[in-house]
């Protein structure tokens, strides 16, 4: 029965405004008329659908409004599998809310699933106003693979806290969990014919603490594993949600866990310890010896019994190619196939484990790396290393998964590092995975079709917790979310930080927790109107949110001034429009919601310091510009009045592949005495300091003098090149050469090494 009483009518209208879904429908309408949400739902379906409805009217019965109503009948939410006249995507499902009634129509079970997820979004909303507004949405993705990652190894996580991952993967309709069971520092699943791979391997003695440029260790025995059952029981759970469960088994590197319990599979016979480390190590499985083969056959044969995936991940990245150089079974094995190379060797080892899979009905993918001496015949990729890998598999006829260390890595920063945990560093903010394209422009419409979609990655090292990992994964899995199912054309980021901000208070209610970082306010450093003047915007990804800043313990006879409002004091300012900086100065700034849809009230404080030298923000040029991944302010970054401190963030700091000339002017002929510049060395990362700076300047811009060089700083983190001289000088130019390809036995060797870069320093 429903009475449709004025109060009713008036109550829906704004629930109609208040339709707000992640992912956003392919297509939505908004109908005339009101269901009133308070007598008892009823699921109803047929009886294929029997356990399936229950386990709906379960989820469903906590959304109910509060006042009920004594009705003659239930509500219906109905669920019916159809037979279209046309082919359908098999998570397509129309949802039609009417006066009477919900129905939703799918083709298959998964998308039946599909439309539930919209319906749980759509319940929630209308618990306050006891109705929902009529409407017909009709979805369904735009790819197929709508994946998240998680490392277990670096960190283990006990199964309550998966299936609560798998919750928020399912809530956002993503369809697949790749689950990183085995690595240098852990081996996380349980292979009963080799009890020792986590007798042994599933244990550490200690674990690296704090930054990786520290290299501290503690002595803590740390590990964990998950026996077959759990396993059984994470893959039914998930499947339960239309999830496909991804299993890796990495090979042939990142094997030093297999190798502590089975040192006879590695070149040199061991002993080999579990890493405590993060990092790429040279100890790998031997590829010259059969018994490797044997081991990883048999292991795969119990997880492709534990895993219906149709796909298996094999890893395949980051394998050091130091022992096989020198190991007899490996150059004899290369001898006796005809390998040209230790690369040809790994598309060997790769291979022969491909026909293992394919010949139990099962298929690979692995890093991209696996594309490296020739791909697998029937491999798909996992483009990591950029988007490069994705573009060679696609074109070459194989499925790609793209993964992108630049948009889909969450295990990058999201915020300012200063207001953020230790994270491993990159700086992937929740509007670069929005803006991200899995369909890389450089390939045709048929090469595109081998794009299946993309992957969000939580790599562990500095992720200890349960907390962090949802930290990390949300709200950035939202946005990837709603890429990888919204058609591209409805994609709109103020539009989806709108219907993200309704949705935190939700995953608060449900115990995620998600990251405020998006309200931290970005502070950008520009060109001021006039040489050596900075001008600051404050910017936030709440349009509608007030900002503040403050120039707390401003130094003396700093001139940091708002031109509208003359010289600043100290106190909190409301911020109306950019801020001129001619001092040093420390700026901070932050976003003040006043009640802004009942999300949390402390909201992160932003920090920018600026110094100034003899080249802050002078004209600067460059030989060549920055790659593109790592130029965020263009060459003015370099004499933005920031030092890039000693968290890596990719806006601070511009890339290289290969050496750069820096050259700047004064404005005036002037005296100068020192000449510097920073670089950063993460070798982890490929980023190596310069093989020489040298210095020199000019008074014409034509004849340069020699001024001095700068070599050979190593530590890990920031490396400031510099040296002192005499000179009278209006421009000054820095020769960085880089050390060109990266060297045999570190990460990426062969490679161009990056060159990242900031902050001239003239005085
Ligand atoms: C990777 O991040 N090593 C795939
Ligand atoms: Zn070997």
């Amino acid at each position: 029965m429903h009475r449709l009483l004025p109060f009713t009518l008036i109550i829906s209208l704004s629930a109609s405004a208040q339709v707000n879904l992640i992912p956003l429908p392919a297509e939505m309408r908004m109908e005339a008329g009101t269901l009133d949400l308070r007598c008892p739902w009823a699921v109803e379906a047929g009886a294929p659908l029997h356990e399936f409805a229950e386990r709906l009217q379960a989820e469903i019965v906590p959304l109910h409004p509060d006042e009920k109503l004594a009705c003659f009948r239930a509500t219906s939410i109905d669920l019916k599998l159809i037979t279209p006249d046309t082919l359908l995507n098999a998570e397509w499902y129309r949802l039609k809310v009417e006066p009477s009634g919900i129905a939703i129509a799918a083709v298959t079970e998964a998308g039946l699933y599909r439309g539930t997820r919209t319906l749980v979004q759509l319940l929630e909303q209308g618990r306050g106003s006891a109705s929902l507004p009529c409407l017909t949405i009709t979805d369904q993705p735009r790819f197929g693979w709508r994946g998240m990652h998680l490392d277990v190894c670096r960190h283990f996580f006990p199964v309550p806290f998966i299936k609560k991952y798998i919750d928020l993967l399912a809530r956002y309709k993503m369809n697949s969990f790749h689950w990183h069971l085995t690595d240098d520092q852990g081996w996380r699943i349980q292979i009963k014919g080799r009890p020792e791979l986590t007798a042994v391997g599933a244990w550490r003695k200690g674990s690296q603490v704090g930054a990786y440029a520290n290299q501290q260790f503690d002595t803590v025995r740390y590990g964990g594993f998950y026996t077959q059952d759990e396993i059984r029981e994470v893959v039914a759970y998930a499947a339960e949600r239309h999830i496909n469960v991804v299993p890796e088994i990495e090979m042939p590197g990142h094997a030093l866990a297999a190798l502590a319990a089975y040192p006879q599979l590695g070149c040199t016979g061991g002993p080999y310890a579990v890493e405590r480390g993060w990092g790429v190590f040279p100890d790998v499985f031997c590829a010259g010896n059969d018994s490797v083969f044997a081991m990883l056959q048999d292991v795969l044969t119990e997880v492709m019994d534990l895993f219906p995936s149709k796909i298996i991940h094999i890893g395949g990245d980051e394998c050091p190619k130091d022992r096989w150089k020198t190991c007899p079974k490996c150059q004899a094995r290369m001898k006796a196939d005809g390998l040209k190379d230790e690369h040809e060797l790994q598309s060997y080892f790769i291979r022969r484990i491909e026909k293992f899979v394919n010949g139990k009905g099962r298929k690979i993918i692995g890093w991209d790396e696996i594309l490296e001496g020739g791909l697998a015949p029937n491999a798909s990729v996992m483009s990591w290393r950029g988007t490069e890998g994705g573009i060679a598999a696609a074109r070459s006829g194989h499925d790609a998964v793209m993964s992108p260390g630049s948009h889909c890595y969450f295990d990058h920063y999201q915020g300012d590092p200063a207001n953020e945990p230790l994270a491993i560093g990159g700086y992937t903010p929740l509007q670069k995975v929005y803006s991200y394209e899995p369909v890389p422009a450089e390939l045709n419409e048929k090469e595109a079709k081998h794009i299946l979609g993309a992957q969000g990655n939580i790599w562990t090292e500095y992720i200890h917790t349960p907390d962090q990992v949802e930290y990390m994964a949300a709200p950035r899995l939202l946005a990837l979310a709603e890429v990888l199912w919204t058609p591209k054309g409805k994609r709109d980021e103020s539009a989806f930080i709108h219907r993200l901000e309704q949705e935190f208070p939700k995953l608060d209610s449900l115990h995620y927790s998600a990251s405020r970082s998006l309200y931290q306010v970005r502070i950008t450093p520009k060109q001021g109107a006039k040489p050596g003047l900075i001008t600051v915007e404050l910017e936030s990804a709440m349009p509608d949110i007030p900002v503040y800043y403050k120039f707390p313990g401003q130094e003396a006879g700093a001139m940091a001034k708002d031109p509208r409002k003359g010289p600043m004091a100290p106190q909190k300012q409301r911020y109306t429009g950019p801020l001129d900086v001619t001092a040093a100065s420390t700026v901070q700034a932050w976003a003040e919601p006043e009640a802004h849809f009942g999300t949390q009230a402390t909201y992160p404080i932003s920090t920018a310091r600026f110094h100034f030298n003899k080249a802050t923000a002078r004209p600067i040029t460059l030989s060549n510009p920055p790659d593109e991944r790592y130029n965020t302010g263009g060459a003015f970054t370099l004499v933005d009045g920031i030092t890039a401190g000693s968290q890596r963030v990719n806006t601070e700091w511009l890339g290289w592949k290969q050496g750069v000339t820096i050259t700047v002017d004064l404005g005036s002929v002037q005296h100068v005495r020192h000449i510097g510049i920073g670089a950063w060395n993460d070798a982890h990362s490929w980023i190596h300091l310069p093989a020489e700076v040298a210095f020199s300047t000019s008074t014409d811009s034509t004849t340069f003098t020699p001024f001095g060089s700068a070599k050979g700083q190593v530590a890990g983190g920031r490396n400031d090149f510099s040296t002192e001289g005499q000179a009278k000088a209006r421009y000054v130019r820095i020769a960085v050469k880089s050390i060109g390809n990266i060297p045999d036995g570190m990460p990426g060797e062969g490679n161009p090494a990056w060159l990242f870069l900031d902050e001239v320093e003239v005085r």
